[in-house]
């Protein structure tokens, strides 16, 4: 019998962090793999936050724990962070810091979710959200964004979902695995649904910084004053600030949800490594222009990679607007090489030609595949010329 119980058997494991191991394991074993799997900047941090952090580990500053939430040092420049960004300002105890956006989403859903209540999750969806909803008892319902409606959508279609369990509905936008961005009408639309119901608004704003071609992003909580008080946002600097490694996430919001948010961190890992919260004060706080250098390097690799990607025999793609995937549809490519199913044709790009691919499945979406292009332009370019091999084999 397992000793394994049925919360961890249930769950999926991450179809992105398996297929980086996947790609890593057949790098090691000497094969020429490109891999666009991960969600993750190639670029170091930058200078000054390294030598933030730096400092607070030599003057013994990073010694010690912090209070569960953070540091109140932290939590100003949150602040600082959420006015220059956001155009509204914060109270320390609307604020909360952890091990990455991803465990402040956990501490969120289990601050929040009752067994059997409902999270709204527009399709498609990052990876990580149905299971962490589902580790606390919570049910994931699942609302398509189609291609047609540039993988957004409507209030409406939010409303024909909703039903006496609904607690949550969860918006991701700039999105990962789409990159699409929502605009200020369709938001407030959207906001305003969640306020007339009192379904709480979860805005995973991480990619906000990463727009494109003049695309811009809009925070819905600062839509107005009864959105906010309905939203909480969770954002970090792993993608914008090149910190994947740092692991800093921080949710903004009520007061009441927060608290409960920062009594589950203290009882799991107590507080978000010391160093880190160091690192983040200078990231929110010091020149922002590495930020801008950055968002202009994918900026360039997105337009220049996009019509090639679209030129490979049978994938067609939505243009994106945000964050740094890009999620062609590849129906017809599948057919014209006698797939049926996602997981098996992007099994066969990484083994025929060693180009490392996420498959859609993982993200509720049985006929794409993601390419991250937070990797180099040779890199990309090289990719994408395998895939017309492949494609023309
Ligand atoms: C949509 C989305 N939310 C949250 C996260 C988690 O970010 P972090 O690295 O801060 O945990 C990611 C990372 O891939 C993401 O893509």
């Amino acid at each position: 019998m397992t000793k394994l119980s049925n919360r961890v058997l249930e769950m999926e494991e991450s179809v992105t962090l398996a297929a980086g191991a996947r790609a890593k394991a057949l790098k090691a074993q000497g094969r020429d793999i490109l891999s666009l799997t991960l969600g993750e900047p190639d670029f170091v941090t930058p200078k000054n936050i390294q030598e933030a952090a730096t400092r607070s580990i030599v003057d013994g500053s990073a010694s010690f724990y912090t209070v569960a939430s953070g540091l109140p040092e932290l939590k100003a420049a949150v602040n600082t962070y959420m006015e220059n960004f956001y155009g509204y300002s914060v109270a320390p105890n609307q604020v909360v810091a952890a091990t990455g956006a991803k465990f402040i989403l956990y501490a969120f859903f289990a601050a929040v979710i009752n067994p059997g209540d409902e999270v709204i999750i527009p399709t498609p969806y990052w990876v990580s959200y149905a299971d962490q909803i589902k580790m606390n008892e919570g049910v994931p319902v699942f609302v398509k964004a189609t291609e047609e409606n540039h993988f957004k959508v409507t209030a409406q279609q939010l409303e024909a979902a909703r039903t006496d369990k609904t607690k949550v509905v969860l918006l991701n936008s700039p999105s990962n695995p789409t990159g699409m961005v929502y605009g200020h009408e369709e938001l407030e639309a959207i906001g305003n649904w969640a306020v007339e119901h009192d379904i709480l608004i979860l805005a995973d704003d991480i990619y906000g910084r990463l727009v494109y071609n003049g695309a811009t992003f809009t925070p819905i909580s600062s839509l107005s004053e009864a959105i906010r008080q309905q939203t909480i946002v969770v954002n970090g600097v792993a993608k914008a600030y090149s910190m994947t490694g740092w692991r800093v996430g921080f949710a903004v919001g009520d007061p009441e949800i927060i608290g409960a948010m920062s009594k589950i961190i203290g009882q799991t890992t107590s507080n978000l490594t010391t160093v880190a919260q160091y690192a983040a004060i200078e990231a929110f706080t010091g020149p922002q222009d590495a930020v801008e250098t950055m968002r202009q390097a994918f900026e360039e690799r997105l337009n220049t990679i996009y019509p090639l990607l679209n030129d490979v025999p049978g994938f067609e793609v939505v243009k994106p607007q945000g964050a740094f995937y890009l999620f062609p549809n590849v129906t017809k490519a599948m057919e014209m090489k006698g797939y049926t199913d996602v997981t098996a044709f992007t099994t066969a790009i990484l083994e025929e030609v060693g180009v490392a691919l996420v498959t859609g499945a993982g993200f509720g979406a049985p006929e794409n595949v993601r390419l991250s292009y937070a990797t180099d332009l040779d890199t990309l370019k090289e990719a994408v010329r395998r895939l017309h091999v492949f494609m023309e084999k």
